[in-house]
């Protein structure tokens, strides 16, 4: 029998988040290259609004991808400090990372403007990266999945089938982001069950067991193997361990196995 997992293809993507300026992010760049030649899963490199134009220019003639950190949902007009999703296309990202839980927690993004960033990016032909996860006194509180469930129901809302099966979703517990704790790849496994049976009940299990359901949090070159090894954990957003070439390339190699 295939696994559905091996229907999908997992996704390594790094979040640079507040790192690197143009000039550093090509060498970063040159030396993620040779990581991802034979890689059996995407790679994909979320730079700064500033570097998206130079890491472009760098990935030309290799398999690596560019994604940006955030999209604001207007096409143009007067919102002073914000990036359109047609000024991403052009300087060179396919990917947009959308609610992040930094972006939610300092920047005031809710569930309304993660599900309207989101239309915007899949109208550009962006493929959005969409975060989800609890905070650490929700999931003491033993809320895990209500938290979660809203966000998915909410970020997806009047979102088609066809286009919810473009966007990936990374399930990111904001209580091990940056922290050092990782979640066990067995509450990994189960949260990322949960938001494929919510996309099941949204959409139908087809449309489901293809969307891309990342983890992000502390994984790193020693914990990754077990995390993307479970049946619907596909891929990783990774934040520190990105910004190192050695050990974004040990995840790399974890999630081609
Ligand atoms: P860390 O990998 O640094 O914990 O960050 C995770 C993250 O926020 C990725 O988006």
């Amino acid at each position: 029998m295939i696994m559905k997992k091996e229907l999908r293809k997992a996704i390594i993507a790094g979040n640079w988040k507040m790192n690197k300026t143009p000039g550093e992010t090509g060498a970063l760049i040159k030396e993620i290259i040779p990581l991802a030649m034979n890689a059996d899963c995407t790679v994909v490199v979320c730079v700064p609004f500033t570097s998206i134009a130079v890491a472009a220019e760098s990935v030309k003639s290799s398999p690596v991808k560019v994604g940006a950190q955030n999209v604001h949902f207007e096409a143009s007009g007067a919102f002073t400090g914000e990036i359109s999703a047609a000024m991403l296309k052009e300087a060179g990202a396919e990917y947009v990372i959308i609610g992040h839980s930094e972006r939610r927690q300092y920047f005031g993004e809710t569930d309304e403007t993660v599900n309207k960033r989101t239309k915007a990016a899949l109208e550009a032909g962006l493929t959005p990266i969409v975060c989800v996860g609890e905070l650490l006194w929700e999931r003491e509180a033993d809320i895990t999945d209500e938290v979660v469930s809203r966000q998915i129901k909410l970020d997806f809302a009047g979102i088609s089938a066809a286009d919810a099966s473009k966007i990936v979703v990374a399930y990111e517990p904001v209580w091990a982001i940056g922290t050092g704790k990782t979640a066990t790849s067995e509450q990994a496994q189960e949260a990322c069950k949960l938001i494929r049976d919510r996309l099941a009940a949204l959409y139908g299990r087809k449309t489901a067991d293809s969307v891309t359901i990342q983890y992000g949090g502390s994984m790193n070159a020693g914990n990754a193997a077990e995390l993307v090894a479970k049946e619907d954990v596909d891929g990783g957003l990774i934040g520190g361990a990105s910004l190192k070439a050695a050990d974004f390339g040990e995840i790399i190699k974890a999630a081609s196995k």
